[in-house]
């Protein structure tokens, strides 16, 4: 016997973005004050943080994730009732369970969605955002809200300067939903498990940890060619790529990627500046806050690349809303 199935549309796209920064601003001088040994200069020209956001003690991941969700239904256009699915990109909840996309769904007014956290490190967000197209594209969602959501301040050993410099928190947020033309492209996507340890929240210490150089090179050796293979599975040259948002690891790896790839009319996102960089968050942030200071027109060709902890990567080429 054969099953019945649903049907979908011919497309799919990112129908709304949004985003949340906590209030709480933390200089590179601010953590000088706290006691980390470290100087501005060297995390400004080694990984090109000048400031980062922390949330505040009692702020959740769920409530960053609401204030980014909320904005990304408003500017989508799509009413609670509408969406089918919510899925919460994270790797940072204080426990196991219950996993945020039930109650931040709850929170949104969004009545008995599927709702579930997708736990890719810092690739979350690509990989939640191809399951949300999938989830449209055959029948089974009318829209999809993806929310990537990190608190990394609970999670820092302020004594290890090559982490607790780097990390921060915030939240992104899109609404997936139907679209006559193909507004995502194919996903490349996949993942080196012999360098799992490499990024890590230790068992014990419950801080995290990464062997900085280790993933240094992997990135910038291994990621340009994803990137290459997601323009040419989604059939966009290079040259037609309007803007390039990496994970927001360190602005030299973002800075050598753009250079290998070749991206001659690409404004190149450099939002770890003033974010830190929030692992899953780091790409939903960067493309809100760029297309809310209308740096990418509405419908450009945009090059998404997400790549950390697993060691984990997705590349995809999206359409602006
Ligand atoms: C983490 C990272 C910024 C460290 O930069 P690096 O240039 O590799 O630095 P190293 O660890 O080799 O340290 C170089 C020197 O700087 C020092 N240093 C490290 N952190 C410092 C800090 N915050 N302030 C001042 N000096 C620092 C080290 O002690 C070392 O000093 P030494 O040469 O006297 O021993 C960099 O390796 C990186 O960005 N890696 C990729 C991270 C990534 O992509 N992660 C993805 C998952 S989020």
């Amino acid at each position: 016997m054969t099953l019945a199935s649903t049907a979908g549309p011919a497309g799919t796209r990112i129908l709304g973005l949004g985003h949340y920064r906590p209030g709480n601003v933390i200089t590179n001088h601010d953590l000088i004050a706290r006691g980390v040994d470290t100087d501005d200069e060297w995390i400004k020209s080694r990984v090109g943080i000048t400031e980062r956001r922390w949330a505040d003690p009692d702020e959740t991941i769920v409530d960053m994730a609401e204030q980014a969700g909320s904005k990304a239904l408003a500017a989508s256009g799509v009413a609670a009732s509408e969406v089918d699915l919510v899925l919460v990109a994270t790797c940072t909840m204080p426990t196991p369970v219950p996993s945020a996309a039930p109650a931040l769904a709850h929170r949104l007014g969004i009545e008995a969605p599927g709702a579930y956290d997708v736990n890719s490190g810092c690739s979350g967000f690509v990989y939640a955002l191809n399951t949300a197209s999938a989830a449209v594209l055959t029948g089974q969602a009318r829209n999809v809200l993806v929310v990537a959501s990190e608190r990394f301040s609970g999670w820092l050993d302020m004594a290890d300067r090559s982490t607790c410099i780097i990390l921060a928190d915030a939240a992104g947020a899109a609404v997936v939903g139907p679209s006559d033309a193909i507004g995502l492209g194919p996903v490349v996507w996949g993942s080196d498990g012999e360098q799992a340890g490499t990024v890590t929240i230790d068992e014990d210490s419950r801080f995290f940890q990464q062997e900085g150089q280790a993933v240094y090179r992997w990135a910038t050796g291994e990621m340009a060619p994803v990137a290459l293979a997601a323009c040419e599975r989604a059939g966009v040259d290079p040259s037609e790529i309007a803007a390039f948002v990496p994970h927001q690891a360190n602005l030299r790896i973002i800075d050598a990627l753009a250079r290998r790839i070749g991206l001659p009319n690409a404004i190149v996102a450099r939002d770890i500046e003033t974010s830190g960089n929030t692992s899953a968050a780091t790409i939903p942030l960067a493309l809100s806050r760029m297309v809310e200071r209308g740096e990418i027109p509405s419908g450009a060709p945009v090059l998404l690349l997400g790549f950390g902890a697993g060691l984990a990567y997705a590349g995809q080429v999206v359409l602006a809303p």
